[in-house]
């Protein structure tokens, strides 16, 4: 079982001529392992090509020209290995008169089986995937993307960004109604703007920046720095360690109402009174930020006042 994974990934990796034999091979390893357990390695007269597939599944192939998998018939040198690239090689399910034993039947397989076929061309762009959270909880491929029913232009996905996610993570859409809230509902950034579905090497999914920076600085850029005067909270606990990231019922997304709340969970105690000059005492004292006004950091001034 193993080995023919390893073989399709090798062969998704191979520009050029040799993808041809290679798609063939992997797929038909495919066969063997769901069909054969142990076979000889596939033979290339096994394959029928989709024209044939066409001929009895007239609507799928119908509907499979504007499916980016289309473009797998190009990588074969137009030969039209496409559907057995996927669903293994077809000629004893055609001699059988379309006998269902003999071809993979994708929607039949666990999701670790049909996961490592696809990853057998997708573990590129997504190497992550096997340890995510989708995937340790059998949340597979399939779950979310459809081969041959999903939205072509919206990455065959089963439906469109968030209420795919909503299906099953019901208990974060009320943050997403909070009077402050990244507007995700409202289409102006998704969901995988800062979780990846595939995988991360952080908890929860979460993104990072190709600078390997906190997601949240590829759109907060004036957050990013370098500072000539870093604010240690920044760096140390990250965005998270004052913000709320999917919505909050306090301005500026915070996750305490009061702003000298805030900063005094760590500054505790700055008495305004003593170095500021102002009565610490005093409820109605300005928030902090009136003053340290460059939170984030600083170029010029080490107490972020400009
Ligand atoms: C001679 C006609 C014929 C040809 C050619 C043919 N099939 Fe089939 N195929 C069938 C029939 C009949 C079924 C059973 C349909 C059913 O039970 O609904 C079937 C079932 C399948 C299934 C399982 C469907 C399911 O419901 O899970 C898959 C997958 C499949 N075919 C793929 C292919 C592929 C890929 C090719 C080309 C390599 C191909 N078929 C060529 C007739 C054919
Ligand atoms: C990229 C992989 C892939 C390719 C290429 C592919 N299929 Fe499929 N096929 C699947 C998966 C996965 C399913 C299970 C249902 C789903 O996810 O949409 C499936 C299901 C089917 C079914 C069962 C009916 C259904 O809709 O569930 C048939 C029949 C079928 N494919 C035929 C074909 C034919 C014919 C081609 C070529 C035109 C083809 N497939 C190309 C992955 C593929
Ligand atoms: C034999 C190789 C191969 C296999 C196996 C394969 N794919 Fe693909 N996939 C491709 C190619 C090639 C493309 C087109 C990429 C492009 O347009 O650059 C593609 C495109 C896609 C896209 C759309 C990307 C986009 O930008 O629109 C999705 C989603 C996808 N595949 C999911 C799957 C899933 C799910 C499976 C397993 C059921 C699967 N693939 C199996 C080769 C494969
Ligand atoms: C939990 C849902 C989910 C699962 C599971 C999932 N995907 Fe996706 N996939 C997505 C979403 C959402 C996008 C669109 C991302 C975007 O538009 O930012 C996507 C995009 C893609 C793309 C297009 C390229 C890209 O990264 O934008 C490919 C290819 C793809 N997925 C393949 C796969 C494969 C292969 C698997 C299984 C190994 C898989 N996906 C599992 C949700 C999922
Ligand atoms: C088919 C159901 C399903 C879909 C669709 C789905 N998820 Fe998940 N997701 C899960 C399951 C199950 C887990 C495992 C952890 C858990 O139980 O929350 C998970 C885990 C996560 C986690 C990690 C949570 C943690 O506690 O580690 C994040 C983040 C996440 N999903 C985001 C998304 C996003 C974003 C989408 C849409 C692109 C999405 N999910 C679509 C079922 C799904
Ligand atoms: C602005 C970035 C951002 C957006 C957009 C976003 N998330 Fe998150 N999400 C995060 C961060 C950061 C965490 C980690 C929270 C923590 O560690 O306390 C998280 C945590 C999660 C978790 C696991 C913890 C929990 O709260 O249950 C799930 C599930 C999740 N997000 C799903 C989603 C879904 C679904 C969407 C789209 C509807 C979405 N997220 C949109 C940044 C985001
Ligand atoms: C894909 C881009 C994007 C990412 C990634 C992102 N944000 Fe945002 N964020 C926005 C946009 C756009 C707005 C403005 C929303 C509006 O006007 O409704 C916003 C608003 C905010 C606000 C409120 C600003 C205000 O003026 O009230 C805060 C705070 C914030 N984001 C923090 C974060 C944090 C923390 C993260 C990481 C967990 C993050 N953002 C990730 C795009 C993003
Ligand atoms: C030490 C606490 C703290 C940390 C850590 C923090 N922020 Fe803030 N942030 C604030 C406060 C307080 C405000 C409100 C400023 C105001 O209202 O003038 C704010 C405001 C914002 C705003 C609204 C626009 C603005 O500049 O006023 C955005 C966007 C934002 N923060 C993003 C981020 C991002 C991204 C990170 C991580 C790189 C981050 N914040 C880390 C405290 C923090
Ligand atoms: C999560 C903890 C945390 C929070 C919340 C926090 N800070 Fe800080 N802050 C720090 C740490 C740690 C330092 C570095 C202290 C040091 O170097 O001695 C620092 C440094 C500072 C400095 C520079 C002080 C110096 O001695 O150089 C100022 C000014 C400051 N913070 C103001 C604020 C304000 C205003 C807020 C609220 C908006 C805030 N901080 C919220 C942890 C925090
Ligand atoms: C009226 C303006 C103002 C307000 C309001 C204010 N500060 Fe300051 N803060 C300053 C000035 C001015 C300095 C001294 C800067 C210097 O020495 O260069 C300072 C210095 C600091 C320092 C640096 C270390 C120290 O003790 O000197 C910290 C930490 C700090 N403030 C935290 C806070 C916190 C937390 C609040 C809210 C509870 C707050 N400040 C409210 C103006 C203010």
């Amino acid at each position: 079982m193993k080995r023919y994974f390893l073989y399709v990934a090798l062969i998704a990796l191979l520009p050029g001529p040799s993808t041809r034999a290679g798609v063939l091979y992997a797929a038909g390893a495919k066969q063997q392992a769901a069909v054969a357990q142990k076979a000889p390695a596939a033979n290339p007269a096994d394959f029928v090509g989709s024209e044939v597939c066409a001929a009895c599944h007239a609507d799928v192939a119908k509907k499979f020209s504007d499916n980016p998998h289309s473009k797998l018939a190009l990588r074969n040198h137009g030969t039209g290995a496409t559907c057995e690239s996927c669903h293994g090689p077809g000629k004893a399910h055609v001699d059988g008169g379309g006998d269902v034993t003999k071809i993979v039947q994708l929607s039949k397989l666990s999701p670790k089986d049909l996961d490592a076929t696809c990853l057998g061309c997708h573990a590129g762009a997504h190497p992550n995937f096997l340890r995510s959270p989708h995937a340790k909880a059998g949340v597979s491929c399939t779950s979310c993307h459809s081969v041959h029913n999903g939205d072509m232009e919206a990455k065959l996905l089963k439906a469109a960004q968030p209420q795919l996610c909503f299906q099953c993570h019901a208990d974060v859409k009320p943050a997403f109604d909070m009077p402050f809230h990244h507007r995700v509902n409202e289409g102006l950034i998704k969901c995988s703007d800062c979780h990846d579905p595939h995988g991360t090497f952080g908890n929860n999914n979460i993104r990072s920046t190709a600078d390997q920076n906190a997601i949240c600085t590829k759109c907060h850029t004036e957050t990013r720095g370098p500072f000539v005067f870093e604010h240690a909270a920044v760096k140390a606990e990250g965005c998270l360690g004052c913000h709320t990231p999917h919505g909050s019922q306090n301005a500026r997304l915070l996750n305490v109402p009061n702003i000298n709340q805030l900063c005094n969970q760590c500054h505790s105690p700055v008495s305004a009174g003593t170095v500021h000059g102002m009565n610490a005492g005093s409820a109605d004292r300005p928030p902090c930020i009136t003053c340290h006004t460059m939170i984030h950091g600083s170029n010029v001034n080490p107490a972020f006042i400009r």
